[in-house]
């Protein structure tokens, strides 16, 4: 095999990083950042005295190049080289090179603020710009100061220019750019917008199949259900054409929820003679790099998770990708020859309604988990509008984030952490989730509250789908899941996985019931690792087998949906007299129904429970409140109070100046704060972009 680019400025490397704290690294995609830099470093002595930590923005990522770079060492993965992601972890005293998510190295930092444990950490794909990559570059700032006198490293890789920005945030460290060995790739735009991207990508495809050289082709699609779409018709058309007419094929689907031995495939060689569609999301995009590839199919769309502080609602939007992106995806097509991109788009939609990088996950997402992870950092004086991001957070998502940590007693009514807020940030879940086990905890329905934690981090979906296709190949329909007894999705969840335990996990079991099986075994795995980590922290009762169960269902689950009440108290609903829909009970109040796909539906009298708590607003075709529980009005009274007394101004905290809190600071103030250190870089282009996403936005 061909060199890869990165080996052949070893030594430049090596150089540059004795000499520096922190560099920076630039190489397109596929140049061997992920799996050449860890190496190069471990040769040279890097792991001699700690080990060298490679940080990932996604799970599959980690597991693939860690998989890949034992491979390359000869070595068995989890020795000498290993992986941590969450819940999962293939690491040993021998790990001299470990690839981890960035979640899982913020995590780390909780017990080892100082992350002494490592000689090198390499922060990959920052391009990607994850919330938790945003924040660990402020971190590692800080850790670049305090163990100044030992040979602590830090590398940023990047596959685009931004590169140069971070340079800047890390006061001006050197710059090294690996040019990569791209051919040229010829980009084809279509005349006209295509309404149907899936239709028009499977036309595209045909055609190159047809018509065109051997050389695999990449189709970027949104998401699981168009790439299925996709890969379902590639299928049919190419058993239709004519055998002997044309090359073989194989179509495969790669996307993050499928299983990982699915995922590895697209990284074995191919058959011979035989041309391989790969369809897939964005994350053929610069996380995996599949080789042979010559034709691109672009979309020109990625699914995004968007949030709204000022609503607390997500949704979950197929958005334009950026012009950056499809500089990316156009790329893939030129790793091993000359090759060409189909843009299913015109060109005067890439020039005038791209923008020209994506809007980083630090702005659009919820803060409620980062701004308490930071809080319980303890650094000194720390206040989390002063923290130091590379993109600075909007005052609204802030002041979200703080006031759902205040509802849910993360923080005091200054702003500090509390004891509860310090237990919550330890545990690897949502806040919300967090809370409620520590409230479950105290009135004797942790093991239940356990397995509903469990159940709501299954990666995928568990219970059965009543999309079209899926029923197709169901042999026989499955048998009926418990319902929730009227109380809501949670209990639902709860009664699905009891009955499953008391079958002693029995597979045929989820068979039956149409539940996927691995996502099952997951939340089986979740679960015991989460109640080993209460147990390891000690903050409860060890009754996590929960010796009154029978007597909470006795009772209709009243202190578990208690203990919920508590957790979601920022995601209150009352029913609305006249409607058959309820209204969120907040700053804001939002009119919102309950998701089709809820258990909980009108009674005989076409009643709706009067108040409820939900699990996460969503907006597809309209407001939607995504699994949802039934409680009391009596365990809201006090949350209502406390929502009145609510004063923002100082729950930002950690004032020890009398600044005052952000109120009085605006936006405006947000922004000069921000941008003492660098008003050319910060004003950037990300920053103008994020202006006319809000912009378009608004005009939806
Ligand atoms: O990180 P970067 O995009 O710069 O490149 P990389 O992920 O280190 O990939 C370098 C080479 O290793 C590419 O040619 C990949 O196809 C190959 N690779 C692989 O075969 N299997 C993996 N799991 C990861 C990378
Ligand atoms: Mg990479």
């Amino acid at each position: 095999m061909e060199k890869l680019p990165i080996l052949q400025f070893e030594e430049k490397i090596v150089e540059t990083v004795k000499k520096n704290a922190v560099t920076v690294l630039i190489g397109e995609t596929g140049s061997g950042k992920s799996t050449q830099l860890s190496q190069i470093l471990f040769r040279h002595g890097f792991a001699d005295s700690g080990t060298i930590c490679v940080t990932q923005p996604r799970r599959v990522a980690a597991v693939s190049v860690a998989r890949r770079v034992a491979q390359e060492m000869g070595v068995r993965l989890g020795e000498e080289v290993g992986y941590a992601i969450r819940f999962e972890d293939r690491t040993s005293t021998k790990t001299r090179i470990k690839y981890l998510t960035d979640g899982v190295l913020l995590r780390e930092s909780l017990s080892d603020p100082e992350l002494s444990s490592y000689s090198v950490i390499i922060l990959d794909e920052a391009h990607e710009r994850s919330l938790n990559m945003d924040i660990l570059m402020g971190l590692v700032k800080r850790l670049v100061g305090i163990r100044s006198s030992s040979n602590f490293r830090v590398l940023i890789t990047s596959a685009t220019l931004e590169g140069e920005k971070v340079s800047a945030f890390f006061d001006g460290c050197p710059v090294l750019n690996v040019p990569g060995k791209l051919f040229p790739v010829e980009v084809i735009y279509t005349d006209d917008v295509n309404k149907n991207f899936v239709e028009a990508a499977l036309k595209k495809a045909i055609d190159i199949h047809v018509k065109e050289p051997e050389g695999d082709i990449l189709i970027f699609m949104t998401g699981q259900e168009d790439i299925e779409r996709l890969v379902q018709k590639l299928e049919d058309r190419v058993r239709s054409l004519e055998e002997g007419s044309v090359m073989d094929a194989v179509i495969y689907p790669l996307h993050g929820s499928l299983p990982p031995e699915l995922q590895v495939r697209v990284f074995s060689p191919p058959p011979k003679n035989c041309r391989r569609f790969i369809v897939a999301t964005n994350i053929a995009e610069t996380s995996l790099t599949v080789d042979g590839v010559v034709y691109v199919i672009d979309s020109g769309y990625v699914k995004q998770r968007q949030y709204n502080p000022q609503t607390g609602m997500y949704s979950l939007d197929v958005v334009q990708i950026s012009r950056v992106q499809a500089n990316q995806r156009a790329g893939r097509a030129g790793r091993t020859r000359p090759g060409k991109c189909y843009r299913l788009y015109p060109s005067v939609v890439y020039n005038d309604d791209f923008m020209e990088a994506a809007v980083p996950e630090i702005q659009r997402t919820s803060l409620a988990g980062s701004v308490l992870y930071l809080k319980s950092l303890d650094l000194p004086g720390i206040d989390i509008l002063k923290f130091d991001f590379l993109d600075p957070p909007s005052y609204a998502s802030l002041g979200d984030a703080l006031r759902q940590l205040y509802l849910i007693d993360g923080i005091d009514e200054n702003g500090a952490i509390t004891s509860v807020g310090r237990i919550m940030a330890e545990l690897p879940l949502e806040p919300s989730l967090s809370r409620t086990l520590i409230a479950a905890n105290e009135n004797g329905t942790l093991s239940q509250a356990l397995t509903i934690a469990a159940m709501l981090s299954a990666e995928t979906s568990l219970l059965p789908s009543f999309a079209k296709g899926s029923e197709k190949k169901r042999k026989h329909t499955p048998l009926k899941l418990p319902d929730g007894g009227g109380l809501g999705d949670h209990i639902q969840l709860l009664q699905i996985f009891e009955s499953w335990s008391e079958t002693k996990y029995d597979i045929e079991w989820c068979k039956e019931y149409g539940l996927q099986i691995r996502g099952m075994s997951f939340v089986k795995d979740v679960r015991g690792q989460l109640c080993q980590l209460l147990q390891k922290m000690a903050k409860c009762s060890t009754d996590v087998h929960g010796s009154h169960k029978s007597r909470e269902k006795k009772m209709g689950y009243r202190n578990l949906r208690k203990a919920l009440c508590v957790g979601y108290a920022n995601q209150l609903a009352e029913r609305m007299m006249r409607h058959n829909g309820y209204r969120t009970l907040g700053l804001k109040s939002q009119l919102v129904q309950v998701h089709p796909s809820s258990v909980l539906q009108p009674d005989e009298d076409g009643m709706l429970p009067n108040y409820v708590v939900y699990h996460e607003l969503i907006t597809t075709s309209s407001p939607f409140m995504r699994n949802i529980c039934t409680v009391d009005m009596q365990w809201i009274s006090p949350i209502l109070k406390k929502l009145e007394k609510l004063d923002i101004n100082k729950l930002s905290g950690g004032f020890t100046d009398s600044e005052g809190g952000i109120e009085g600071k605006g936006q405006e103030g947000l922004k000069k704060e921000a941008t003492v250190e660098d008003p050319a870089v910060r004003d950037s282009k990300i920053n103008a972009a994020r202006e006319r996403f809000l912009a378009r936005k608004g005009k939806k």
